[in-house]
């Protein structure tokens, strides 16, 4: 995924105070039917993977700016390809390869895999998904995906939750953007800042988490709020479980990830809402510090409305140059599903803040200073649009939707190949990859 070189021009906003010490995450009181999580960008398809991979575990999820779980082949070009590791995921699902919308990456494959995930072995039974709810964000002036892509975890997801009524569709006229209200940052349609988090008059943390979690949980954020220290804790902790060595030499995720716990949630014994935010690609600590998540929305709807959030962090990796969630396979085949390294490492967080037989069910919730921190604009009304099926189908049988400015098509490696996973023997997982038609 391109991404456009960034300033950090617009980076002097005002931010709540953050950090203590580095800490360790700990068993938490937290409700445990209604885990959720979301992201923006790769983070929102590292969301919809977690879903997946956890459908039992989790009560729903949203996703922000980009497009569905499993699209693209999976796997990295071959060794002497002069491809860049994530070149196949942007020629199948991107618009960075200039094809035709007809020529992407076909959301029914996504669900061909985790039909035959599912008979792997790999990952929950998908029935667990029925009826839980699923937030999509698409900018319908995404420079990397057309809305057609950007509305495809709808399709993706819309077979498993059954009931449409659960999916909330909202386009926007927004680039690849997380949409926020505050003032002072970037035009919702306009270029990104380093931040990715643009002005667009409502703040998509809150229309997401009160979708997925209902009014009855999530009321708008309060207009006088003091937020609490953002505090960082060791990911290291949770680097086990997996056989791939992505986390010896070249660590995929960062030794640091930033969590956050509401004043209410401080006292032990009162039971909280849990909720996983993925950063996007290049948002991660090593190139904005803690600087997207303080100013993503989340902070003040965790703080209303007692939710502990925690945002785990990638890193700068050989196959992870713009430090994307594993959306084209650098982890290995597997990385989709509950064998996913960095879908291991999530679980083992989760495991920590809830498990029962976890060393660090005992420890009590540390109090660490409060801190008097800045807050923000109440956010104004949604003006989402709701995309009918039809409207959908109208743009995708658009012959002419070819995207606009096309530069010259290249068919560098264009081996557009589906690649699926098939059980031979007890121990053996054969892949297959066909190229497309
Ligand atoms: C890569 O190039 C080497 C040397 O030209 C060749 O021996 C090898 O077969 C090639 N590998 C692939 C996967 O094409
Ligand atoms: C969307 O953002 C990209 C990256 O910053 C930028 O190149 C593009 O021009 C933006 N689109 C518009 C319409 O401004």
């Amino acid at each position: 995924m391109q991404l456009p070189v960034v300033t950090w021009g617009l980076l002097v906003l005002c931010l709540p105070k953050f950090s203590v010490a580095v800490t360790s995450l700990h068993r938490m009181n937290v409700k445990k039917d209604l885990v959720t999580m979301s992201g923006h960008s790769a983070g929102g398809s590292m969301a919809q993977t977690m879903f997946v991979s956890y459908s039992s575990r989790i009560k729903g999820i949203a996703t922000l700016s980009h497009t569905f779980y499993r699209c693209g082949p999976g796997v990295l070009p071959d060794a002497n390809s002069t491809l860049q590791p994530d070149d196949l995921f942007d020629i199948s699902c991107t618009n960075l390869f200039n094809p035709l919308v007809s020529e992407l990456y076909d959301p029914n494959d996504a669900i061909a895999d985790i039909l035959s995930y599912f008979q792997l072995g790999l990952i929950d039974d998908p029935k667990n998904m029925e009826g839980k709810p699923l937030y999509v964000f698409s900018g319908s002036m995404s420079y990397l995906f057309p809305l057609q892509m950007g509305l495809g975890p709808a399709q993706v997801f819309q077979p498993f939750i059954k009931n449409k009524d659960m999916i909330k569709i909202a386009v926007f006229p927004a680039n690849l953007t997380l949409p926020s209200n505050k003032p002072g940052l970037p035009s919702c349609s306009g270029p990104l800042d380093a931040l990715q988090i643009a002005n667009c008059g409502f703040s998509a943390a809150f229309e997401s988490l009160q979708w997925i979690l209902g009014k009855k949980y999530i009321r708008p954020p309060s207009k006088v709020l003091k937020l609490q220290p953002l505090l960082e804790f060791d990911q290291t902790e949770f680097f086990y479980g997996f056989g791939e060595n992505v986390f010896d030499d070249d660590p995929v995720m960062d030794s640091i990830g930033y969590y956050y716990i509401p004043k209410a949630c401080r006292i032990y014994g009162h039971k909280c809402l849990l909720h996983f935010y993925f950063h996007g690609c290049m948002t991660s600590r090593d190139v904005v510090g803690p600087n997207h998540v303080l100013n993503s929305g989340f902070l003040e709807v965790a703080e209303t409305n007692g939710i502990i959030m925690i945002f785990p962090q990638t890193r700068q990796s050989v196959l992870s140059t713009l430090r994307c969630w594993d959306v084209y396979g650098y982890t290995g085949d597997f990385f989709a599903t509950q064998l996913g390294a960095q879908v291991i490492v999530i679980k083992n967080m989760m495991d920590r803040i809830m498990g029962p037989d976890d060393p660090y069910d005992k420890k009590p919730a540390p109090t660490p200073e409060a801190e008097p921190a800045d807050y923000y604009t109440s956010p104004k009304p949604v003006k989402n649009l709701e995309v009918s099926p039809e409207l959908l189908r109208a743009y995708e049988d658009d012959e002419d939707n070819v995207l606009q400015n096309p530069a010259p098509y290249q068919d560098v490696g264009r081996k557009n190949r589906h690649c699926t996973l098939t059980r031979v023997s007890p121990d053996t997982v054969l892949k297959r990859c066909r190229p497309a038609e």
